[in-house]
């Protein structure tokens, strides 16, 4: 992404060891920064780790890490700011979808998406925010982007809970942004609401829809879902990476408490 300079800054992603968060991390490290990719994939978080070294220098790590546990997040931001020097980008993209009527869904399934999604977006905050505040590990400000969606945007059928946790990230997002500029913690909060991406969850989710009987046919519901997009076409892994990368750079740095559409207009 041209002009975009994120030199010297250090980022942590979540969710990084493959699809949006994988690419998020490709872009931030592109752009100059060092990342740590952070995810319960220890193999392929690791190599995506290794990748970015050998495309973009050394300095980049990976952490095993479940957004849903405390301790694990006590952890990553220790360890991300051990091998980076420092931490001043956050992004709190792992994520999970659970595609089910709201007759069948399952309380075990409810659970597990708000435990992904909120638990471990909240949690990806307070971390944040405590480690790049003034009187933090990091203390030297910074970006938080967080990963909501589309689906906090619209009624699509079979992703209810789905789209109730992350319009949750959504309200999240504002009010840190609020408790930052308050309490001058230096730190910008942002989310994006991505469009269907085909990645294992976008494909996963394309067949799901179909299997309930909602759509023909997968083919059918990515046909529905680009009907609905003015840009006519599905989002890519860019597409969103490029949103995370301008979040994150001094070019946004009169942007904090926006949740930025990035689904070539169906969400409007
Ligand atoms: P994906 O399923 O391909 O990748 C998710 C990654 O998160 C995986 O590497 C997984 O191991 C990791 N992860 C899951 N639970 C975790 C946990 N407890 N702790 C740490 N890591 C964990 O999904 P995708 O498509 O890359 O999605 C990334 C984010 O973007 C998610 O938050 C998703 O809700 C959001 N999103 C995706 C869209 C799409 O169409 N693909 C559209 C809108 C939002």
């Amino acid at each position: 992404m041209g002009g975009l300079d994120l030199s010297g800054r250090k980022a942590l992603v979540t969710g990084g060891a493959q699809g949006l968060g994988e690419g998020m991390a490709k872009a931030l490290a592109a752009a100059g920064a060092k990342v740590v990719v952070a995810d319960l994939q220890k193999d392929a978080g690791a190599a995506v780790a290794d990748a970015l070294d050998r495309e973009y220098g050394a300095g980049n790590g990976f952490v095993a890490h479940d957004v849903t546990d405390e301790g694990s997040w006590e952890n990553a931001v220790v360890a991300a700011t051990d091998v980076l020097g420092g931490l001043d980008i956050l992004v709190n993209n792992a994520g999970i979808e659970i595609t089910s009527l709201l007759t069948e869904v399952t309380a075990d399934q409810i659970r597990r998406m708000l435990d992904v999604n909120i638990l471990g977006t909240t949690l990806g905050i307070k971390y944040g925010l405590r480690t790049m505040r003034p009187d933090g590990l990091a203390g030297q400000g910074g970006a938080i982007i967080n990963i909501s969606s589309v689906a906090a945007t619209i009624a699509f059928p079979g992703i209810a809970v789905y789209s109730a946790t992350k319009s949750a990230v959504d309200r999240l997002t504002r009010v840190a942004a609020m408790e930052s500029g308050k309490l001058g913690y230096g730190v910008r909060v942002n989310c994006i609401y991505p469009g269907l991406v085909p990645t294992a969850m976008g494909a996963g989710l394309a067949n799901d829809v179909a299997e309930l009987g909602l759509f023909g046919s997968p083919e059918e519901a990515v046909g529905a879902v680009i009907g609905l997009t003015p840009a006519g076409r599905l989002g890519e892994v860019t597409d969103m990476a490029d949103a995370v990368v301008f979040l994150a750079s001094n070019e946004a740095r009169f942007i904090t408490g926006i949740g930025l559409p990035v689904d070539g207009g169906m969400g409007m």
